[in-house]
């Protein structure tokens, strides 16, 4: 890891703790490795609500809001992991458009923010199910355009 790229990275954590958000991503080595850890956090948060549109499965507003607030938190968090310097990661799955429109791909950040915070305030299945559907449209938006197929 190159000396600058120790420096950005302690000013991003840095950043994290400052806004009371730090969490396991936070600890992670690199900002790649950090948005990786955020978004797969993200991939698990949307399995786990999920399991509420079962039929069967009773709703529980109380824990659908803890997952659609640690979303919401993830997205916040998630602004300051792209810092410029990782665009060229050869671990990265990021599109280099994220560096080139970096106003746009935070509105798509915004976007899933505003989506898990609405679907955190729904009190039954009904009301969540449209809502959960948004949040996982703002996801598929995103990468339809910022993320590139993963290298092996
Ligand atoms: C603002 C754009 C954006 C949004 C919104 C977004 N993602 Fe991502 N996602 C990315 C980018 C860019 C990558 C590649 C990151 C990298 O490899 O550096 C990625 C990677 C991932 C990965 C792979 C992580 C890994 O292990 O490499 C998963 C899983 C994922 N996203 C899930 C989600 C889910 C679920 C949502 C919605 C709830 C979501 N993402 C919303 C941009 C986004």
């Amino acid at each position: 890891m190159s000396r600058f790229r120790t420096v950005a990275w302690i000013v991003a954590a840095g950043l994290g703790l400052a806004l009371g958000i730090a969490s396991a991503a936070a600890s992670a080595g690199s900002p790649v490795e950090a948005r990786q850890a955020a978004m797969k956090e993200l991939g698990l948060s949307m399995k786990g609500a999920g399991a509420y549109m079962a039929p069967d499965a009773a709703y529980d507003a109380a824990k659908v809001k803890a997952l659609m607030d640690t979303m919401a938190a993830d997205a916040k968090k998630l602004k300051n992991l792209f810092p410029a310097d990782s665009a060229s990661d050869p671990k990265t799955a990021a599109d280099p458009k994220v560096w080139q429109d970096k106003a746009d791909f935070n509105k798509h950040l915004a976007a899933l923010g505003a989506a898990a915070a609405a679907a955190a305030k729904a009190k039954d299945t009904d009301a969540f199910k449209p809502a959960f559907k948004a949040v996982g449209e703002t996801c598929k938006a995103c990468h339809d355009v910022y993320r590139m197929k993963k290298k092996t």
